[in-house]
């Protein structure tokens, strides 16, 4: 797929498809309305004729409209002009793009990249466009014996920006949107891939080949052995069970000429999670191959960063286990003594999550990292919480907190913060070890990230829990690449931050 911006007239295109905005009720936009002047109230006397009323999402294809250049006119509709939101602007596209794609023009000229869409400029508007048009082409069929592709598939976008002065930042918004796009892509395509193929071993080999892609980057693969050797008693109990045994896949990207601490990121890596002895249900248990999404996204983002060359240190940890019952699985009841020394009793074998990124957490100090962020398909808790749409935030530092809801914000990746106050560390006491690793049914996203919050204290930290956002369920079942565009916005502002110092 091939995108350009362009600075032009809607009379003056000469390509398949030209896209421009209706507003509801009947309205045209600037662009349409240059159209239905050339074509001497063609587009009007559709719209008076109640062919398309505006409402947010609707299309209507024409043909060889008079004095027309390009082949197609797609009108799109979106709803009412003052009403036209970030939600609602990503939907007219999606929409704008399967009705492309099925309809056989291989290339269009888009104008809805100059609607005004509330708060939000140039540079916006363009990547997500980007970001939304590959999101919607978006096909996982790698395994599929025959492939049902598109006739006339569509190959080009030209996203058309209001004056030439906003070409150079709509180049570079159609360089962020690709460079983000590709590392959503990559997230999706190792999440979805089933838990036979994508074992602990396959994610480490996945995370060794960015260091092929690129010079900065160097890859290190802890196995059994080694996590043993580091104290990692914790993280190995979860792997015990299963024949593919864990791997901690260390990716140090070096973008900053200097030694400055790097930023790291830690990924859950469950790449199934059968709950071990606690079992989980049988209903929807495939998902759980979805349990290695945080390592994923984390992976997807590293993606991300070696194709925008970013001007920084990051230290990115994928922290693959699988999670069966077997006889020599770890069992509730069990103390484990983790790589921090202290002792937790495990009373759930399905809260495993936290008994591998705690071990992991405790590993980075050893970077001396200037934050470290964790991704995590933690709790069932948090989709009862937040439901599908929300990703939950929980954070021992609040700068760090709102630097992340911030990117959030701009990338439409949504985030909401939890709290993490003390008074919910007692729900994890033990009689028997220096705490349990089950915080009761009461706040679960909570006390998982207070447990995490006993291995983090040094250093500024932040824990995502993506169990809600990851993936889709249904019909649409499929993995989403969030958090990517949170992480890789969070990671832009930070060399913009240094750049403003
Ligand atoms: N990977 C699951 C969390 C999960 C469940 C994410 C469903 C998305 C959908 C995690 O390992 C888990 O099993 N958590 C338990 C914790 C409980 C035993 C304290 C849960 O959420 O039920
Ligand atoms: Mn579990
Ligand atoms: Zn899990």
């Amino acid at each position: 797929m091939e995108f350009s911006v362009k600075s032009g007239s809607p009379e003056k295109q000469r390509s398949a498809c030209i896209v421009v905005g209706v507003y509801e009720p009947r309205r045209l936009s600037a662009v349409a309305e240059q159209l239905d002047k050339i074509s001497e109230g063609y587009i009007s006397n559709l719209l008076r004729r109640g062919d398309l009323e505006g409402k947010s999402g609707q299309t209507l294809l024409l043909h060889h409209v008079p004095n027309v250049l390009s082949e197609r006119v797609l009108l799109v509709g979106c709803g009412k002009e003052r009403e036209l939101d970030e939600r609602q602007y990503r939907q007219i596209l999606s929409k704008t793009i399967s009705t492309l794609n099925d309809t056989g023009s291989m290339e269009a000229v888009c104008f809805l990249s100059e609607l005004h869409v509330k708060g939000r400029d140039t540079y916006w508007k363009v990547r997500h466009a980007v970001e939304t048009t590959l999101d919607c082409l978006y096909v996982f069929d790698r395994l599929k014996s025959k492939k049902d592709e598109a006739r006339r598939p569509l190959r080009k976008m030209v996203f058309n920006v209001p004056t030439r002065r906003d070409l150079s930042i709509g180049e570079k918004a159609v360089e962020h949107g690709l460079a983000i796009a590709a590392g959503i892509k990559q997230c999706k395509d190792v999440s979805n891939m089933p838990p036979n193929i994508c074992t602990p071993q396959y994610l480490a080999e996945q995370a060794q080949l960015l260091a092929e892609h690129s010079s900065k980057v160097s890859v290190e693969i802890l196995g059994p052995e080694e996590l043993a050797a580091h104290g990692m008693n914790s993280y190995l109990a979860v792997g015990r069970g299963s024949i593919n045994g864990p791997r901690m896949a260390v990716i140090k990207y070096s973008g900053a000429d200097n030694d400055s601490a790097p930023i790291v990121l830690v990924g859950k890596g469950l790449t199934f999670d059968s709950g071990g002895i606690s079992l989980k249900p049988g209903e929807a248990m495939d998902e759980m191959k979805y349990d290695m999404c945080g390592a994923a996204s984390v992976f997807g983002t590293m993606h991300a960063v070696v194709n925008l060359n970013l001007p920084l240190n990051i230290v990115a940890v994928l922290a693959a286990a699988e999670n069966m019952p077997d006889a020599n699985a770890y069992r509730p009841g069990d103390i484990l003594t983790t790589m921090s020394g202290q002792t937790v009793e495990v009373l759930n074998t399905d809260a495993e999550g936290r008994l591998v990124l705690c071990d992991a957490l405790t590993y980075v100090e050893r970077f001396d990292p200037e934050l470290v962020i964790d991704v995590a398909t933690l709790t069932g808790a948090c989709v009862v919480a937040l439901g599908k749409h929300a990703t939950g935030l929980l954070s021992n530092h609040n700068p760090l907190a709102h630097e992340i809801l911030n990117a959030s914000e701009q990338s439409g990746d949504r985030a909401w913060r939890l709290p993490l106050w003390d008074d919910y560390q007692d729900q994890l006491e033990s009689p028997f070890a220096d705490f349990s690793n089950l915080g009761g049914r009461a706040a679960g996203t909570i006390t998982a990230a207070c447990f995490l919050s006993r291995f983090t204290r040094k250093y500024n930290w932040a824990h995502l829990d993506i169990a809600g956002t990851a993936w889709r369920s249904g019909k649409d079942k499929g993995a989403t690449g969030r958090p990517v565009p949170m992480l890789t916005q969070f990671l832009i502002n930070r060399v913009a931050q240094q750049q403003d110092n």
